[in-house]
């Protein structure tokens, strides 16, 4: 065995000693786009909302050790119960696109769009892919979180309150979600931070009933159309699969689209024999491919997130060595009542 196979060898056995040892005081939670010996030695693997929902049921675990980037784990560490606490293996574990909407610019956009509109006339709609502050916002005026797997049932929520929506960070998956619900685009504003008005005129924002902050994901806004085409040429029976993160050009030119859980699922009800590419994180579709052997399943691109690769075994173990004493992640109680108030909205939304 070489020196790196020991090691590693080594880290998961003291990180299986350390979860028997813990027992039920302790819970692994693990995102999708984490490598499979992350996952393998969780308890649970999810998508942003699946894994939410978790940290908001899990009533046992006084130690929750959340493998994924820091939004998930603030969301985790906001729907805690008292005594409970919440780890992420490495603090640095960010999000570019959870960066993209700094809470104090967007503070200066609601109001420069509550002097427009009158800020009762419109929802603040945040991606879970945001930071706690920006969550606490839309706690205190009345709006709600979603991921991607109910940003569709967040926006008809959001329009039942109010006439308009202001939603962030991610662009791709508000106009999606615009387009999902048959919204037509010049109901549509793009918000860039950098310009008065957001980059707009008057009479645009006017007759806007969404505005979309101008951030994006750098993993999911790399797949292109022309991979597509080429996929349409060398291989005319797969089915194109992609998350809604992606550009809308590249969800208009893929068969389906979808979250996290949704793509699984797709997997999941193909037959054996079927030929399915798909545009998201390598990691998830490198365990597709390991779990579902009989059916081809291949990247669009290979486009993995260096975010959640921070998290190794190293890591891990030395987070299950301090249980509840290093890398933990707190939010300050005002933020997390607020935060809170917005997750739960979320939370929710009808099944
Ligand atoms: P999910 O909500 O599908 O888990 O996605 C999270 C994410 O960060 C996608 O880039
Ligand atoms: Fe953030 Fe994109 Fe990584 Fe998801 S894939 S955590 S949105 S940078």
């Amino acid at each position: 065995m070489n020196q790196e196979v020991n090691s590693q060898y080594t880290h998961k056995e003291r990180i299986r000693e350390l979860k028997a040892e813990l027992g039920s005081r302790l819970i692994i939670l693990t995102h999708h786009y984490q490598n499979s010996e992350i996952v393998e030695l969780g308890d649970y693997v999810g998508d942003s909302f699946g894994l939410a929902r978790r940290a908001a049921s899990d009533t046992d675990a006084e130690y929750i050790v959340f493998c994924g980037v820091h939004f998930m784990a603030e969301s985790a560490a906001i729907l805690a119960r008292p005594g409970q606490s919440v780890q992420i293996p490495d603090m640095e574990a960010g999000c570019w696109m959870a960066d993209m909407a700094d809470p104090y610019i967007v503070e200066r956009a609601w109001r420069e769009l509550s002097d427009l509109w009158g800020a009762e006339s419109m929802t603040p709609v945040a991606y879970m892919n945001s930071e706690a502050e920006i969550k606490a916002f839309c706690g205190r005026n009345h709006g709600l979180i979603c991921t991607s797997s109910n940003a569709h049932k967040a926006f008809a929520w959001a329009l039942e309150q109010r006439e308009r929506i202001f939603f962030l960070p991610d662009q791709y998956l508000g106009l999606n979600t615009a387009d999902r619900m048959g919204m037509p685009r010049q109901e549509v504003a793009v918000w860039d931070p950098d310009f008065p008005l957001g980059g707009n005129t008057e009479k645009d924002l006017q007759r806007a009933r969404v505005v979309l902050w101008k951030g994006h994901c750098l993993v999911h806004t790399r797949f292109k159309v022309q991979e597509i085409e080429e996929v349409r040429r060398s291989r005319p029976e797969a089915k194109v699969i992609v998350h809604p993160e992606c550009t809308p050009e590249v969800v208009a030119a893929a068969d389906a689209s979808g979250s996290t859980d949704s793509m699984i699922k797709y997997v999941e009800s193909a037959s054996p024999g079927d030929e399915i590419v798909i545009g998201t994180e390598f990691n998830l579709i490198d365990r597709l491919q390991q779990h579902y052997r009989d059916r081809t399943i291949l990247p669009l691109s290979r486009s993995i997130c260096p975010n959640m690769g921070r998290i190794d075994l190293l890591k891990l173990s030395h987070t299950l060595e301090h249980p509840g004493q290093v890398n933990v992640v707190s939010v300050e109680p005002e933020i997390r009542k607020q935060a809170g108030v917005a997750l739960e909205r979320m939370l929710d939304l009808p099944g």
